[in-house]
């Protein structure tokens, strides 16, 4: 085996890590005592051109743009082991969620856009029928994958993982996107939860074979209790498998997966997108987006970078107040100096988009990096905007989008007049 050849590299303090030899999961130096650098590992690329492939799994299809396969071959696993993998995963998603990972639809919304006051042309991506119900089974198919490929390989960095459980802290989406994924892989989970959590996401994670914590909060916790009984959990062992950049780089790469769809089904449209409105919660999905964006236009599958928007609510904005804090500061300088920029949001946000009240914008450094390369920039919406847009998906697509799917939309029709091709997603289903 070529060790070495697949990197991860933390963009705040340079750290690099061997994923044969380490999980490659949060920077060894993240939590370091004093230290206020925004640690958070990314793969290395390597890739010269985009995958030509036409099958439908995008696991299989942008597979030669994945570190856990490129990890795979360096091992010395065939292609065909890798399919093997994915599709074996792929038949136990659907006997436990009823549909394993497909290539999801995107297609214009005209009528949409009327009803928004949209000018330009509005493209929607429907996560809502992914695995799980939303974009997040992507992040954690990443991370099983590489999980499944240590495993495979007998790499070092494998030893005595099937004996570590896995653990998240949601009790939304995310949540849900895990379970479905443990199972699959048949790996045990544990999810942390409020008490307040919703019976019936907590019914499904049951009977998805999870191992439910409700966290209470602890006289004199600052913070959520959710995930700091999660990282105690992880410190214990457990194996991170949340959505967060910062608690593992994998997650954000499995995402990328639908940048690279959206990418790929524009060529085949022939039209370029000039903007995306993505809904910005801890800021995963968005830095996944940029990433995978960045990579389609380094290969020539998109002429050029669509401008990144990241949207927020009224109710909770960090990431908005860290780029006005941010102006005119350099990037190197933000990942050195984190809390000048990104702190948790004070008040109790309420929305209806309750998926991106999260009070800190974990993966804030990567988002702006994509705003600031693509000239994008972070937009407040209000309730009203939420509503309406929430509203509109309903009267006018097909779609059955929760609040927190098309919060992107409320920042589109926030911006009426801006021209040329805009693309939103609608990142989860109504349940
Ligand atoms: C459907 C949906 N869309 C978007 C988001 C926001 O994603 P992120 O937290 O990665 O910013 C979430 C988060 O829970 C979600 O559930």
């Amino acid at each position: 085996m070529r060790a070495g050849a697949v990197q991860f590299r933390c963009h705040g303090c340079g750290a690099t890590i061997d994923p044969a030899l380490a999980l490659p999961f949060c920077c060894p130096n993240a939590f370091a005592p004093g230290d206020d650098i925004d640690h958070v590992l990314a793969p290395s690329e390597e890739d010269r051109s985009f995958p030509a492939g036409a099958e439908s799994n995008p696991f299989v299809r942008y597979r030669r743009l994945l570190s856990p396969y490129r990890l795979a071959r360096k091992a010395e696993l065939s292609d065909a082991a890798w399919i093997d993998l994915v599709e074996s995963l792929d038949a136990a998603l659907a006997r436990v969620d009823g549909r394993g990972f497909r290539i999801t639809p995107m297609a214009e919304q005209a009528e949409l856009a009327k009803a928004m006051g949209i000018k330009g042309a509005l493209w929607v991506k429907d996560e809502t029928g992914n695995v799980s119900g939303s974009h997040k089974a992507r992040h954690l198919m990443g991370v099983m994958l590489y999980l499944r490929v240590l495993e495979m390989a007998k790499l070092p960095a494998g030893d005595g993982l099937r004996a570590r459980r896995l653990a998240i802290a949601s009790c939304g989406n995310a949540a849900l996107a895990a379970a479905v994924i443990a199972r699959a892989g048949e790996w045990p989970l544990d999810v942390f939860i409020p008490p307040d959590a919703e019976p019936a996401v907590k019914q499904r994670l049951l009977d998805l074979g999870a191992r439910i914590s409700v966290c209470e909060r602890r006289a004199g916790e600052a913070g959520d209790p959710c995930v700091l009984r999660c990282r105690e959990a992880v410190a214990r062992g457990a194996i991170p498998f949340g959505v967060q950049g910062t608690e593992n780089a994998l997650a954000v790469e499995g995402a990328r997966t639908l940048a690279f769809e959206m990418a790929e089904a524009f060529r085949a449209a022939a039209v370029a997108p000039d903007l995306v409105y993505v809904q910005v919660g801890g800021g995963a999905l968005a830095s996944a987006l940029a990433q995978g964006f960045a990579i389609a236009a380094r290969l020539g599958v998109l002429a050029k970078l669509p401008r990144l928007m990241a949207v927020q609510t009224a109710g909770c904005a960090p990431l908005e107040r860290a780029w006005r804090n941010l102006d005119g500061r350099s990037l190197e300088e933000a990942a050195r100096h984190r809390s000048r920029f990104m702190w948790p949001w004070e008040r109790r946000p309420v929305s209806l988009a309750s998926g991106i009240l999260d009070d800190e914008t974990y993966d804030w450094w990567a988002v702006v990096e994509g705003m600031r390369h693509s000239g994008g920039r972070p937009l407040v919406v209000d309730e009203q905007a939420i509503e309406r847009a929430w509203e509109a998906a309903r009267q006018h697509t097909e779609i059955h989008a929760s609040a927190t799917g098309t919060a992107g939309l409320a920042g589109a029709a926030s911006m009426p007049d801006e021209q040329g091709t805009i693309a939103v997603i609608f990142s989860g289903v109504e349940r």
